[in-house]
């Protein structure tokens, strides 16, 4: 645990020196605060239609859409390496999207299909999915829109309906990402009422309009519907550090179990003082274009990928996190495990 206390002296040179710490790797290692396991991740994984398939994300080398039955030997896989939790996002077949999103209500779409047969096959991984419209709505918002606007409390009705379908398909965790004000409480009374009361909610809390998002939009297929379109009228400006506190203050009020920050690096302000304020289980979510970003460096030999990988991670970790959202999930964890 992190702590702003410095001892009442702390000191001075020369009988401080604070390099004799750093001396050994066994001093390291004793003094080391933060530390990384593979029990900190939930590995964000994209699943596509059709058979024994994987399909590259170009804009994230390394990073693949996965056909139902290919997803269900990697989570095993990862589940082996101690991963406790993924976390599903579908790509939509575009003929699928409609200005409703009303696939997103269909019990038989891909999330739910993915959902029972991850939890016949590896039932001990933990299964999160998404609540939010982007996948599903031809113009690539994740709520309604009437006049150019993406309307709040209408959304707030096909959402509700959205996480129960997808509750009632057996997922653990649902995790609000569509920043629509009110939606935790809204959420948490469908879940209720429709007997889901062990579904645990997993707020995007502070979610920023990021530019950081491209890869991801790219890899469920939503970039192009969203074309020019922003969204900046319900995901919060990067200017504001107070607000987010306010977003985590009401959706504790409303139910929340766990809370994310979202991206990651760029935030860990905002992290280091949601954990401080709250004390409840905060997550951070290491988003695609900074896997994208770090990944690009180290093709071009400029950063050590298990390094950088590593020490991006453990940051989090220092800030507060804990745990981690990363597509770097099953490759930190094998790092973890050979020792690094
Ligand atoms: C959709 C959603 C997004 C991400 C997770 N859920 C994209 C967005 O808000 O446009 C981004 C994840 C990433 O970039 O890795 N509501």
């Amino acid at each position: 645990m992190s702590t702003d206390q410095l001892p009442p002296d702390p000191g001075h040179f020369p009988q401080t020196r604070l390099r004799r710490s750093r001396r050994w790797d066994w001093s390291r290692r004793l003094v080391a605060q933060a530390r990384l396991s593979p029990s900190d991740f939930i590995w964000p994984v994209f699943i596509c239609e059709g058979q024994n398939r994987t399909e590259p994300v170009p804009s994230m080398p390394g990073v693949v859409r996965y056909s139902v039955d290919r997803l269900a030997e990697a989570v095993a896989e990862a589940s082996e390496l101690g991963i406790p939790a993924v976390a599903l996002f579908p790509a939509t077949p575009p003929e699928k999207k409609t200005p409703g999103g009303e696939e997103a209500l269909n019990p038989d779409n891909l999330i739910c299909r993915t959902v029972r047969e991850l939890k016949r096959q590896v039932p001990q991984m933990g299964v999160i999915c998404d609540v939010a419209l982007d996948p599903y709505t031809s113009h690539g918002q994740d709520g309604l829109v009437r006049d150019g606007y993406v309307v709040n409390d209408e959304t707030l009705d096909v959402l509700c309906r959205q996480a129960v379908v997808q509750a009632q398909a057996g997922c653990d965790c649902i995790a609000p990402s569509d920043m629509m004000d009110g939606r935790i409480g809204a959420i948490r009374r469908a879940l209720d009422e429709a007997g889901l009361q062990h579904v645990l909610l997993l707020s995007y809390a502070a979610k920023y309009a990021s530019a950081f998002y491209g890869p991801f939009r790219d890899a469920v297929g939503s970039k192009s519907a969203l074309g020019s379109g922003d969204k900046r009228t319900y995901q919060m400006d990067p200017a504001n550090g107070d607000e987010a506190l306010r977003e985590v203050a009401l959706d504790v009020a409303e139910g929340a179990d766990w809370v994310m920050v979202k991206p990651g690096m760029p935030y860990l302000d905002i992290v280091y003082r949601v954990k401080q304020r709250f004390g409840l289980p905060t997550f951070v979510y290491q988003v695609s274009g900074e896997y994208a970003s770090l990944v690009a460096a180290a093709e071009q030999g400029w950063l050590d990928r298990r390094r950088v990988v590593l020490e991006s991670l453990l940051a989090f970790r220092r800030a507060g996190a804990d745990g981690i959202l990363t597509y770097f999930a099953v490759e930190a964890a094998r790092y973890l495990q050979q020792g690094e």
